[in-house]
């Protein structure tokens, strides 16, 4: 099956949707005693209800690989409801077959081939290790495999090779396709880990750094890796052309420095939405928070999960400043204990972007209706 025809089964569910929508919403508790006419089911079906082309492929991908097709409700902390109308509809069109105890089998190996399959950090990590034949060592920079020279100027400095194994975990877990990848940035060579684990994805790398796109291109051509890459500085607004299914996005750790990079991977993306990732550590951010998280609202993000915990930078000296602070913490504790420290951590944040402006449906709403 071609992606085209995907994309083509996605128009046929949203009208199947809407219908099953409109016909549905009047058995839902509570619903009723809102007396709501049928524009206004519709406004809520349209502004509220209506997924991108990119969610769909990721619940089909859900109810497609998940053992038990039941998974729906806790992978997208929902009711059955929407499982219901995504079987009744996948059954329809000759998709899936359903046994009774919840296990669906693809009717048709090409469609199942358009889906990335979700991988653990623990799998990518046997992946990329007999790729590059060589044991990783978790705690240990990316650059300890594939060495830069950093660039202080660009904001540059790597993340520890078991931050790079959670970011293909997470990348898996929401990409449902394998389709082309944005990497805004690439110092920490995430795209050459991603599609080692998963050499049938595809990626498109920009960075304004040639040194580290040269490296970057080298290592595809020797592992046949399917990412390309090109010299941007995305201060300046430029179209790169192509469709993708989301970005990554390490920007500097400031207000403006996130609000930029992560504009111009929005900018890349259109009516298909598609997943956002950014790394954000909070060095100069502080309550400013408050101003980010209103920004990604704006830009029509939705978030899925912020994580932290799991995404840091082992000891470099980089900046006069790391001098200063190595001293200041030497008066308490050894080098080496400093040294076996992350130097700087930051969390993931995981969006979907809404591809269509969101607006309030005026409706007199009640705490016990679901709708
Ligand atoms: C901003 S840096 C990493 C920042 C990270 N927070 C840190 O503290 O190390 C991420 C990537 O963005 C690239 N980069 C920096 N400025 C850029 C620009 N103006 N245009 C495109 N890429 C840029 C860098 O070369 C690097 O590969």
């Amino acid at each position: 099956m071609e992606e085209r025809e995907l994309k083509k089964l996605y128009r046929k569910f949203l009208a199947f949707h809407k219908k099953r929508f409109l016909e549905d919403a009047s058995l839902w508790v509570g619903v009723e005693n809102l007396h709501l006419s049928k524009n206004q089911l519709e406004a809520v079906f349209e502004n509220y209800e209506r997924d991108s082309y990119l969610i769909f492929a990721r619940k089909v991908r859900c109810v497609l690989q998940s053992p038990n097709a039941f998974q729906y409700a806790v992978a997208f902390s929902t009711e059955q409801w929407g499982l219901e109308r995504y079987l009744v509809f996948l059954t329809k069109e000759g998709c899936i077959r359903i046994s009774r105890n919840g296990r669906v089998t693809c009717q048709n190996k090409s469609f199942e081939k358009l889906f990335v399959e979700p991988m653990s950090r623990e799998q990518a990590r046997v992946r990329v290790q007999k790729k590059l034949r060589r044991k990783l060592q978790l705690a240990d920079p990316v650059t300890s495999l594939f060495p830069l020279e950093l660039e202080a100027k660009y904001d540059q400095m790597p993340i520890s090779v078991s931050s790079a194994l959670f970011l293909v975990e997470k990348i898996t877990e929401y990409i449902p396709l394998k389709k082309k990848f944005l990497f805004v940035g690439d110092d920490d060579f995430v795209s050459v880990f991603l599609t080692m684990a998963n050499p049938e994805m595809e990626a498109l790398v920009i960075d304004i750094d040639e040194d580290l796109l040269s490296r970057i291109s080298k290592l595809a051509k020797k592992y046949e890796l399917k990412i390309e890459t090109r010299r941007v500085d995305l201060r300046k607004k430029q179209k790169l052309g192509g469709r993708f299914t989301g970005f990554l996005v390490n920007p500097a750790y400031n207000f403006e420095g996130v609000k930029q990079f992560v504009s111009f991977g929005l900018s890349q993306l259109a009516e298909d939405g598609g997943s956002v990732f950014v790394e954000i550590g909070d060095e100069a951010i502080g309550n400013r928070f408050l101003f980010l998280q209103e920004f990604f609202a704006q830009k029509g993000l939705r978030v899925r999960e912020v994580a932290p915990g799991n995404i840091s930078y082992p000891w470099v000296q980089l900046h006069e400043e790391d001098a200063i602070l190595a001293e200041r913490l030497g008066r308490f504790v050894s080098r080496e204990a400093i040294e076996k420290a992350p130097k700087l951590a930051s969390s993931l944040w995981v969006f979907d972007r809404i591809p269509f402006e969101v607006k309030h449906v005026a409706m007199k709403g009640s705490i016990y209706s679901y709708i």
